[in-house]
């Protein structure tokens, strides 16, 4: 399949040119130079599966977007940006289209259009890029009236401090890899694109266990020490493409979803200060193998009438897992969690937390009766504090002609 030919001087136009402006008067494919062979293993041995996982690919192209569904990478990062005030529907498209190319490019292991260091996409790691809208992005591409709710800010709650550097923004970049200098290319790469249209207002960097440090598939710990994402829809079921994909309602939307960012402070230094009992009580589930507190295995299910001894409901009527726990697999969410670990204070007391991102079809049927239940009664909430929020319509994927945004935006 030939691939679209682009101009990139064609697809600034309008916005502020940038110094790379000069290459876009190149054809692309002469803008970038091919990619030499790579050095060979110094023991010039045979590779060793780490070493060839870097060509490791997850494709772009597809009804959804990758990076929802796609196995979690080791790095994450999640980058809100604002809109310049000129930009209209007609510039919207232009840079959808620009950056969904970069996209298609870097993730396959192929250089961005003028890429200024081409060596580094050339290991892509099972990098995705993934983008979404907030409120200001369908304002801007004219929707009106209700349709702009799919990323409609969540209400405020009484747990939450929230604060403006980590919260809103009209356009998100998801981008993941188990490589983290693939990661920061690839970032430098579409933000640079991107930045003729939109500011940075907020980064986020997170990660997950390496991709080597235990076997694919097992649960990660989060760095309060816990197994998360036990009870979590599984990719490729029909209760994930239920829960997860938007099936109804505007056609633009259709085949993507709408995803909840929150950072999460851990308060580490008090929850240090629990024992194990307790931390276990919190949430309703054993430390070491992360069994529910009336189960022996992991994926054992949690059995919330079981009463101790003296008559008391084993996991607590305020327990984590109890609180957060929703019956119908359709209403579930789908939490695809990154830590974040921000450096020490002069005391070396640690900045840290987790970016909840949880996907789901609704927001307001999905997200919203769960994060009411857990900021009205959860023991987990003495330990966490919500410092940011924000919230996407996550527009489907493309096919390799098209480009994302290009249902809501032609
Ligand atoms: C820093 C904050 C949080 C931490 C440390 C945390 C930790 C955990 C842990 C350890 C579990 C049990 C293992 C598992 O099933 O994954 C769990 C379950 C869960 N959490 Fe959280 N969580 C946090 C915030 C949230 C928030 C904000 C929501 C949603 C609004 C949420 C929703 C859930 C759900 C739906 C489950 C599965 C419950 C079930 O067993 O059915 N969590 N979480």
């Amino acid at each position: 399949m030939p691939e679209p030919r682009l101009s990139r001087r064609g697809l600034l136009a309008g916005g502020a040119a940038t110094a790379v402006g000069a290459l876009a008067a190149c054809a692309p494919d002469q803008a970038v130079p091919p990619v030499a062979p790579q050095p060979a293993p110094a023991s010039g041995g045979p590779e060793s599966p780490e070493s060839s996982a870097g060509a490791a690919t997850e494709p772009f192209d597809g009804l959804h977007q990758a990076g929802i569904a796609t196995a979690p990478q080791t790095y994450g990062v999640f980058v809100g940006l604002d809109l310049r005030p000129e930009v209209d529907r007609e510039a919207l498209a232009r840079m959808m289209r620009l950056l969904t190319d970069d996209a298609r490019r870097l993730t396959q292991g192929r250089p961005a259009l003028a890429d200024t260091e081409p060596e580094l996409a050339v290991l892509p790691a099972r990098l995705t890029v993934t983008f979404g809208f907030g409120p200001g992005f369908l304002t801007a591409a004219g929707l009106t009236g209700r349709a702009p709710e799919a990323a409609a800010p969540l209400p405020a709650f009484a747990i939450d401090k929230l604060r403006k550097e980590w919260s809103g923004g009209d356009l998100l970049l998801q981008i993941c890899a188990d490589d983290a200098l693939t990661l920061a290319h690839a970032l430098r790469m579409v933000v640079k694109d991107a930045r003729s249209f939109a500011k940075v207002r907020w980064i986020q960097r997170g990660f997950r266990r390496g991709a080597y440090t235990q076997p694919a598939g097992l649960t990660q710990r989060n760095v309060m020490g816990q197994l998360d994402g036990t009870v979590n829809p599984v990719p490729g079921t029909a209760e994930f493409d239920r829960a997860v994909w938007v099936s109804d309602g505007p056609e633009w939307l259709r085949g993507g979803t709408t995803l909840v960012l929150r950072r999460i402070r851990a308060e580490m230094e008090t929850w240090d200060a629990v024992d194990r009992v307790g931390k276990e009580f919190t949430v309703g589930r054993r430390l070491d193998n992360g069994a529910p507190l009336t189960g022996r295995d992991e994926h054992d299910e949690a059995d919330f009438e079981k009463l101790n001894a003296i008559g008391f409901p084993v996991i607590s009527e305020q327990a984590h897992i109890r609180r957060a726990h929703v019956a119908d697999p359709n209403l579930r969410i789908f939490r695809r969690v990154y830590n974040y670990d921000e450096g020490l204070t002069s005391e070396g007391h640690a900045d840290s937390g987790l970016l909840f991102a949880s996907y789901q079809a609704d927001v307001s049927r999905q997200f919203l009766p769960i994060q009411r239940r857990l900021a009205e009664a959860d023991l987990l909430n003495e330990w966490t504090t919500p410092i940011g929020s924000a919230v996407f319509a996550v527009p489907p994927g493309c096919s390799p002609n098209g480009w994302i945004g290009d249902g809501l935006l032609t």
